[in-house]
């Protein structure tokens, strides 16, 4: 049989990701700089010795907060810089952190870099302090984070998301969303406004507000911004399973994906124009019961469903193994996608995957991401599992603040 892995590599000429990554007071590194190459990286160390926080490192090459949707400002450092003269940062963090990295895309080189800088909300008579992020490209600050993916892509898959099937729906919604940004860049600059727009309107009602103009116009605009969302959800949503049903996986179980959220339903019968108008109206009609139950439906309520398409199952019923199967499918198919449709290959992040997968599956996954040419960034506890990869990949030791 035709190695379909191997096949997809070929679709691009040249591999992309990381080619030197420096980190400034970012949780335990006060500075690390590392020089890597295009290829699977295997991070071992002892539990707590900074390998997720090489990851999370990596993820901030991307719009929003990481990894681990950490608070800004709890990834500044805790213990003071001791600044050895060697060392120069790419990036000056200041008050804050800072993570610079040269990234190739298909043969070209950028340097992309955020820092996070303490600063003075200045309308804020109580003087409070609150975190910056700002963005360069090549040297040049960027008006919009979402600039970042015209260079580069990470796809993460993390241990919290071993529980991604079962739990409520806002990891899930993220996680869709991410995948959303991965082909249509203004996503992310949606869904922020939306939450921003929502957050306003939902403090306004809580302060019992009665001003219908300013309402009306929250409404109104996240009612275009909210139907936009559902638009690309359901965009994306149809590419992938077009994409599933044409290539599936020969190790990896066979997928469906559904949305289940209102107003992406609505889309499905009515002109966009007029579920702007539903959508508008719903959010005047909930405006009292808003305070009440503390439920606003809309695209801040959608769900992203799962399904194990040979068993009929649904992806919360299967088994934990079987779950990171499916996860697995989804983050493949992802990627072979990017590769065809956005013309680079998204970076892997691979935070203690090999975790309840079967020896076959793990050897599977590995040669996968090998044959596709991917740079991946996976961290275990253990070395030795990594065997199918050991001519293959760069090998490194996390321990004492240090990489080695
Ligand atoms: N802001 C911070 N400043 C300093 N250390 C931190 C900060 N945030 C987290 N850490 C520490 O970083 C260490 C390494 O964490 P992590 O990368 O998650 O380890 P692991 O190797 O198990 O993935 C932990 O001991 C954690 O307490
Ligand atoms: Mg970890």
């Amino acid at each position: 049989m035709e190695n379909s892995a191997v096949r997809f590599s070929e679709v691009l000429k040249e591999k992309s990701g990381v080619t030197r990554l420096t980190l400034t007071d970012f949780r335990n590194y006060a500075q690390l700089r590392l020089n890597v190459g295009l290829c699977p990286i295997v991070l071992t160390g002892e539990n707590g010795s900074g390998k997720t926080n090489i990851l999370e490192a990596v993820s901030f090459l991307t719009p929003g907060r990481g990894l681990r949707g950490a608070r800004l400002a709890d990834i500044k450092r805790l213990t003071p810089t001791l600044v050895t003269p060697d060392f120069e940062p790419a990036l000056n963090a200041g008050n804050g952190w800072a993570v610079s990295a040269a990234i190739q895309k298909n043969g070209e080189e950028f340097n992309l870099g955020t820092m996070v800088q303490k600063a003075l909300r200045e309308e804020d008579e109580s003087a409070k302090t609150f975190e910056r992020r700002i963005v360069q490209i090549d040297g040049q600050k960027v008006s919009s984070q979402s600039e970042l993916g015209k260079y580069f892509s990470a796809i993460w898959v993390t241990p919290q998301m071993d529980r991604l099937f079962l739990g409520g729906t806002q990891p899930r919604r993220s996680f869709l969303d991410r995948i959303v940004y991965a082909f249509d860049l203004e996503h992310a600059k949606r869904t922020a406004n939306f939450e921003h727009l929502y957050k306003q309107w939902y403090q306004l009602l809580k302060a019992g507000c009665r001003d219908n103009a300013w309402l009306g116009s929250l409404e109104e605009e996240m009612a275009a911004l909210g139907v936009a969302i559902a638009a690309a959800r359901r965009e994306l949503i149809a590419r992938l399973n077009t994409f599933i049903e044409q290539e599936p996986d020969d190790v990896f179980p066979d997928i469906s994906l559904e949305l289940d959220g209102t107003i992406e339903k609505l889309l499905d019968k009515m002109a966009a124009v007029d579920v702007e108008d539903y959508y508008r109206g719903s959010l005047f009609k909930q405006r009292h019961s808003v305070l009440a139950n503390d439920y606003v439906d809309g695209v801040n309520r959608t769900d992203f469903k799962v399904y194990y398409k040979k068993k009929h199952m649904p992806a919360e019923l299967c088994s934990t193994g079987e779950q990171k199967s499916l996860l697995v499918s989804i983050i493949l198919a992802q990627t072979k996608c990017q590769m065809l449709d956005k013309g680079f290959a998204p970076v892997l992040l691979l935070d203690e995957v090999t975790t309840h997968l079967d020896d076959a599956k793990r050897d599977a996954l590995l040669c996968k991401i090998r044959d596709l040419q991917l740079q991946a960034w996976i961290t275990s506890t253990e070395q030795q599992i990594f065997n199918v990869l050991k001519n293959d990949a760069l090998f490194l030791s996390v321990k004492n603040n240090m990489v080695y």
